[in-house]
Protein backbone atom coordinates (compact mmCIF):
# COMPACT_ATOMS: atom_id res chain seq x y z
CA UNK A 1 0.00 0.00 0.00
CA UNK A 2 1.24 3.44 -1.19
CA UNK A 3 1.47 5.97 1.73
CA UNK A 4 2.81 8.90 -0.70
CA UNK A 5 6.36 8.49 0.61
CA UNK A 6 9.06 6.65 -0.34
CA UNK A 7 10.35 5.58 3.38
CA UNK A 8 8.40 2.23 3.27
CA UNK A 9 10.91 1.21 0.59
CA UNK A 10 7.83 0.57 -1.52
CA UNK A 11 9.09 0.57 -5.35
CA UNK A 12 5.21 1.69 -5.79
CA UNK A 13 6.14 5.00 -4.51
CA UNK A 14 9.02 6.39 -6.34
CA UNK A 15 7.06 8.50 -8.52
CA UNK A 16 5.22 9.82 -6.37
CA UNK A 17 8.24 10.61 -4.05
CA UNK A 18 10.23 11.64 -7.20
CA UNK A 19 7.61 14.54 -8.20
CA UNK A 20 7.20 15.67 -4.28
CA UNK A 21 11.01 16.44 -3.49
CA UNK A 22 12.40 19.17 -4.42
CA UNK A 23 15.55 18.36 -6.86
CA UNK A 24 19.05 18.69 -4.52
CA UNK A 25 21.91 20.29 -7.07
CA UNK A 26 23.84 16.88 -6.59
CA UNK A 27 24.44 13.88 -9.05
CA UNK A 28 22.28 13.06 -11.98
CA UNK A 29 24.63 9.67 -13.42
CA UNK A 30 22.40 7.34 -15.20
CA UNK A 31 24.64 5.56 -17.28
CA UNK A 32 21.70 2.94 -18.06
CA UNK A 33 18.36 3.16 -17.20
CA UNK A 34 16.11 1.11 -15.64
CA UNK A 35 14.10 0.94 -12.81
CA UNK A 36 16.89 2.27 -10.64
CA UNK A 37 17.80 5.15 -12.87
CA UNK A 38 15.21 5.74 -15.51
CA UNK A 39 12.71 8.37 -12.95
CA UNK A 40 15.24 11.48 -12.09
CA UNK A 41 16.90 11.04 -9.18
CA UNK A 42 19.62 12.63 -6.83
CA UNK A 43 21.93 11.23 -4.77
CA UNK A 44 23.51 13.05 -2.44
CA UNK A 45 27.72 12.60 -1.72
CA UNK A 46 28.42 13.08 1.59
CA UNK A 47 31.20 15.53 3.11
CA UNK A 48 34.20 14.68 4.92
CA UNK A 49 32.30 16.49 7.67
CA UNK A 50 28.64 14.68 7.18
CA UNK A 51 30.83 10.69 6.79
CA UNK A 52 32.29 11.33 10.23
CA UNK A 53 28.79 12.01 11.70
CA UNK A 54 27.20 8.98 9.73
CA UNK A 55 30.36 6.89 11.34
CA UNK A 56 28.97 7.93 14.77
CA UNK A 57 25.51 7.08 14.21
CA UNK A 58 26.31 3.51 12.57
CA UNK A 59 28.18 2.80 15.62
CA UNK A 60 25.45 4.06 18.16
CA UNK A 61 23.11 1.88 15.81
CA UNK A 62 24.86 -1.31 15.85
CA UNK A 63 26.02 -1.07 19.75
CA UNK A 64 22.27 -1.50 20.67
CA UNK A 65 22.48 -4.95 19.46
CA UNK A 66 25.52 -6.18 20.90
CA UNK A 67 23.56 -4.38 23.97
CA UNK A 68 20.17 -6.46 23.23
CA UNK A 69 21.76 -9.83 22.66
CA UNK A 70 22.29 -11.11 26.42
CA UNK A 71 18.47 -9.73 27.07
CA UNK A 72 17.04 -11.99 24.11
CA UNK A 73 15.53 -14.75 25.52
CA UNK A 74 12.36 -17.23 25.82
CA UNK A 75 10.01 -15.42 27.95
CA UNK A 76 10.97 -11.86 26.94
CA UNK A 77 8.06 -9.64 25.11
CA UNK A 78 9.17 -7.83 21.91
CA UNK A 79 7.50 -4.73 23.85
CA UNK A 80 10.19 -5.31 26.62
CA UNK A 81 12.91 -5.60 23.91
CA UNK A 82 11.39 -2.05 22.54
CA UNK A 83 11.92 -0.48 26.30
CA UNK A 84 15.12 -1.39 27.17
CA UNK A 85 16.50 0.04 23.31
CA UNK A 86 14.49 2.82 23.90
CA UNK A 87 15.98 3.79 27.15
CA UNK A 88 19.24 3.03 26.28
CA UNK A 89 19.13 4.95 23.06
CA UNK A 90 17.55 7.86 25.04
CA UNK A 91 19.25 8.04 28.21
CA UNK A 92 22.92 6.19 27.29
CA UNK A 93 23.92 7.72 23.90
CA UNK A 94 21.82 10.72 23.96
CA UNK A 95 20.09 9.98 20.65
CA UNK A 96 16.82 9.13 18.90
CA UNK A 97 14.87 7.00 17.92
CA UNK A 98 13.95 7.46 14.57
CA UNK A 99 11.41 4.87 13.96
CA UNK A 100 9.10 6.53 16.76
CA UNK A 101 6.20 8.54 14.92
CA UNK A 102 8.25 8.07 12.00
CA UNK A 103 5.06 8.37 9.54
CA UNK A 104 2.71 7.13 12.72
CA UNK A 105 5.09 4.47 13.43
CA UNK A 106 4.25 3.79 17.06
CA UNK A 107 7.40 2.20 18.51
CA UNK A 108 11.23 2.88 19.42
CA UNK A 109 12.51 -0.35 17.13
CA UNK A 110 11.13 -3.04 14.59
CA UNK A 111 10.17 -6.54 15.86
CA UNK A 112 9.72 -9.23 12.92
CA UNK A 113 9.25 -12.55 14.17
CA UNK A 114 9.18 -15.85 12.51
CA UNK A 115 7.33 -15.11 9.08
CA UNK A 116 7.05 -11.23 10.07
CA UNK A 117 9.36 -10.32 7.22
CA UNK A 118 10.04 -6.55 8.26
CA UNK A 119 8.58 -3.22 10.69
CA UNK A 120 7.07 -5.90 12.68
CA UNK A 121 5.33 -3.41 15.77
CA UNK A 122 6.85 -4.62 18.92
CA UNK A 123 4.34 -6.09 21.51
CA UNK A 124 3.68 -8.15 23.91
CA UNK A 125 4.01 -11.21 22.43
CA UNK A 126 6.22 -13.28 24.40
CA UNK A 127 9.58 -14.77 22.29
CA UNK A 128 9.92 -18.57 22.72
CA UNK A 129 11.77 -21.81 21.77
CA UNK A 130 12.54 -22.17 17.95
CA UNK A 131 11.37 -17.92 17.55
CA UNK A 132 13.63 -16.55 14.92
CA UNK A 133 13.32 -12.45 15.38
CA UNK A 134 14.93 -9.54 13.59
CA UNK A 135 15.56 -6.35 15.27
CA UNK A 136 15.78 -3.39 13.29
CA UNK A 137 17.59 -0.40 15.03
CA UNK A 138 17.91 3.39 13.56
CA UNK A 139 19.00 5.80 15.55
CA UNK A 140 19.75 9.82 15.00
CA UNK A 141 23.09 11.44 16.30
CA UNK A 142 23.62 14.89 15.96
CA UNK A 143 21.32 15.16 12.80
CA UNK A 144 22.22 11.70 11.52
CA UNK A 145 20.44 8.49 11.15
CA UNK A 146 22.25 4.91 11.80
CA UNK A 147 20.54 1.57 11.02
CA UNK A 148 21.16 -1.96 10.92
CA UNK A 149 19.56 -5.12 11.77
CA UNK A 150 20.33 -8.77 12.66
CA UNK A 151 18.23 -11.88 13.18
CA UNK A 152 18.21 -13.80 17.00
CA UNK A 153 17.33 -17.46 17.79
CA UNK A 154 15.67 -17.86 20.69
CA UNK A 155 16.91 -21.06 22.35
CA UNK A 156 17.54 -23.78 19.32
CA UNK A 157 16.62 -23.07 15.77
CA UNK A 158 14.93 -25.61 13.37
CA UNK A 159 17.88 -26.63 10.55
CA UNK A 160 15.70 -24.29 8.10
CA UNK A 161 15.73 -21.48 10.01
CA UNK A 162 19.33 -21.02 10.82
CA UNK A 163 20.08 -21.72 7.29
CA UNK A 164 17.64 -19.30 6.14
CA UNK A 165 18.97 -16.95 8.50
CA UNK A 166 22.68 -18.00 7.20
CA UNK A 167 21.29 -17.37 3.27
CA UNK A 168 20.38 -14.01 4.57
CA UNK A 169 23.58 -13.33 6.05
CA UNK A 170 25.82 -14.05 3.09
CA UNK A 171 23.24 -12.47 1.12
CA UNK A 172 24.03 -9.02 2.34
CA UNK A 173 27.70 -10.31 2.34
CA UNK A 174 27.86 -10.64 -1.11
CA UNK A 175 26.00 -7.64 -2.11
CA UNK A 176 28.23 -5.29 0.42
CA UNK A 177 31.37 -6.79 -1.28
CA UNK A 178 29.67 -6.03 -5.01
CA UNK A 179 30.12 -2.25 -3.71
CA UNK A 180 33.31 -0.28 -4.92
CA UNK A 181 33.50 3.23 -7.29
CA UNK A 182 32.13 2.63 -10.75
CA UNK A 183 30.28 -0.57 -9.63
CA UNK A 184 26.35 -0.41 -10.07
CA UNK A 185 23.24 -0.78 -8.29
CA UNK A 186 22.28 -3.52 -10.63
CA UNK A 187 25.73 -5.54 -9.63
CA UNK A 188 24.57 -5.08 -5.99
CA UNK A 189 20.90 -7.00 -6.52
CA UNK A 190 22.17 -9.38 -8.94
CA UNK A 191 25.02 -10.79 -6.53
CA UNK A 192 22.17 -11.00 -3.63
CA UNK A 193 19.49 -12.37 -6.03
CA UNK A 194 22.06 -15.28 -7.93
CA UNK A 195 22.97 -16.16 -4.36
CA UNK A 196 19.80 -16.78 -2.60
CA UNK A 197 17.87 -18.22 -5.68
CA UNK A 198 20.58 -20.91 -6.13
CA UNK A 199 20.09 -21.80 -2.75
CA UNK A 200 16.55 -22.25 -3.28
CA UNK A 201 14.93 -19.43 -1.21
CA UNK A 202 13.14 -16.27 -2.65
CA UNK A 203 13.60 -12.26 -2.33
CA UNK A 204 11.36 -10.21 -1.47
CA UNK A 205 11.09 -7.45 -3.98
CA UNK A 206 9.09 -4.55 -2.67
CA UNK A 207 11.05 -3.39 0.10
CA UNK A 208 14.59 -2.88 -0.73
CA UNK A 209 17.45 -0.70 0.71
CA UNK A 210 18.13 3.24 0.67
CA UNK A 211 19.98 5.90 0.89
CA UNK A 212 20.86 7.58 3.99
CA UNK A 213 22.39 10.41 5.94
CA UNK A 214 20.38 13.72 7.57
CA UNK A 215 17.13 11.32 6.00
CA UNK A 216 16.01 7.86 7.22
CA UNK A 217 15.22 7.45 3.98
CA UNK A 218 16.79 9.21 1.20
CA UNK A 219 17.67 8.27 -2.68
CA UNK A 220 18.30 5.86 -4.03
CA UNK A 221 16.25 2.87 -4.03
CA UNK A 222 18.97 0.01 -3.24
CA UNK A 223 17.07 -3.01 -5.02
CA UNK A 224 18.09 -6.70 -3.74
CA UNK A 225 17.65 -8.29 -7.00
CA UNK A 226 18.39 -7.01 -10.41
CA UNK A 227 21.06 -7.42 -13.22
CA UNK A 228 24.76 -6.28 -13.68
CA UNK A 229 25.61 -2.86 -15.41
CA UNK A 230 21.92 -1.60 -14.50
CA UNK A 231 21.15 1.40 -12.56
CA UNK A 232 23.22 4.22 -10.62
CA UNK A 233 27.12 4.40 -11.05
CA UNK A 234 28.42 4.12 -7.14
CA UNK A 235 30.43 7.35 -6.33
CA UNK A 236 32.54 7.36 -3.08
CA UNK A 237 30.69 9.85 -0.19
CA UNK A 238 27.24 7.54 -1.28
CA UNK A 239 25.76 6.15 1.68
CA UNK A 240 23.08 3.71 1.53
CA UNK A 241 21.51 0.78 3.36
CA UNK A 242 21.81 -3.12 2.08
CA UNK A 243 19.10 -5.25 3.85
CA UNK A 244 17.68 -8.07 1.91
CA UNK A 245 14.64 -9.88 3.11
CA UNK A 246 14.76 -13.70 2.24
CA UNK A 247 11.90 -15.88 2.95
CA UNK A 248 12.42 -19.99 3.15
CA UNK A 249 8.94 -20.10 0.81
CA UNK A 250 7.92 -18.43 -2.35
CA UNK A 251 8.94 -14.12 -2.67
CA UNK A 252 5.44 -12.82 -1.87
CA UNK A 253 4.20 -10.61 0.90
CA UNK A 254 1.21 -8.86 2.47
CA UNK A 255 0.51 -5.85 5.02
CA UNK A 256 -1.24 -6.62 8.13
CA UNK A 257 -4.01 -4.24 9.03
CA UNK A 258 -1.88 -2.80 11.43
CA UNK A 259 -0.46 -1.19 8.08
CA UNK A 260 3.50 -1.68 9.24
CA UNK A 261 3.76 -5.15 9.26
CA UNK A 262 5.21 -7.13 6.76
CA UNK A 263 4.47 -10.92 6.61
CA UNK A 264 4.92 -13.74 3.93
CA UNK A 265 2.08 -14.46 2.11
CA UNK A 266 2.53 -18.50 2.85
CA UNK A 267 3.36 -17.73 5.98
CA UNK A 268 6.47 -19.45 5.87
CA UNK A 269 9.83 -18.18 7.69
CA UNK A 270 12.02 -14.64 6.74
CA UNK A 271 15.17 -13.79 7.35
CA UNK A 272 16.58 -10.42 7.21
CA UNK A 273 20.18 -8.33 7.44
CA UNK A 274 20.71 -4.95 7.52
CA UNK A 275 23.88 -2.68 7.71
CA UNK A 276 25.04 0.92 6.48
CA UNK A 277 27.40 1.28 4.01
CA UNK A 278 29.61 3.60 2.26
CA UNK A 279 31.31 3.78 -0.63
CA UNK A 280 35.07 4.87 -0.23
CA UNK A 281 37.42 5.95 -2.91
CA UNK A 282 38.65 1.90 -2.64
CA UNK A 283 35.63 -0.29 -2.01
CA UNK A 284 33.42 0.24 0.66
CA UNK A 285 33.15 0.95 4.93
CA UNK A 286 30.23 -0.97 6.78
CA UNK A 287 29.25 1.86 9.00
CA UNK A 288 27.29 -0.42 11.48
CA UNK A 289 29.80 -3.52 12.11
CA UNK A 290 29.71 -4.57 15.38
CA UNK A 291 32.48 -5.62 17.37
CA UNK A 292 34.10 -9.04 16.12
CA UNK A 293 31.90 -8.87 12.92
CA UNK A 294 34.51 -8.60 9.56
CA UNK A 295 33.10 -8.15 6.21
N1 LIG B 1 14.59 0.49 9.80
C1 LIG B 1 13.74 0.21 8.69
C2 LIG B 1 14.62 0.23 7.47
O1 LIG B 1 15.53 -0.53 7.43
C3 LIG B 1 12.62 1.16 8.54
C4 LIG B 1 11.66 1.14 9.65
S1 LIG B 1 10.49 2.38 9.39
C5 LIG B 1 9.47 2.19 10.70
O2 LIG B 1 14.54 1.03 6.59
F1 LIG B 1 8.72 3.22 10.70
F2 LIG B 1 8.84 1.06 10.56
F3 LIG B 1 10.21 2.13 11.80
CO1 LIG C 1 16.95 0.53 6.30
CO1 LIG D 1 16.43 -0.79 9.29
Amino acid sequence: MCRGVCGFKLLKCEAIYTINQPKRQTLSPYPNTDLQGAVSMSVSIKTPDEIAKMRVAGRLAADVLTMLAPYIRAGITTNEINDISHHYITEVQHAVAAPLSYHGFPKSICTSVNHQVCHGIPSDKVLKNGDVLNVDITIIKDGFHGDTSMMFFIGEPSVMAKRLATVAYEAMLLGIRAVRPGAFLGDIGYAIQSYVESQRFTIVREYCGHGIGRGFHEEPQVLHYGNPGAGLQLTPGMIFTIEPMVNAGKRFVKLLPDGWTVVTKDHALSAQWEHTILVTDDGYEVLTLRPGESI
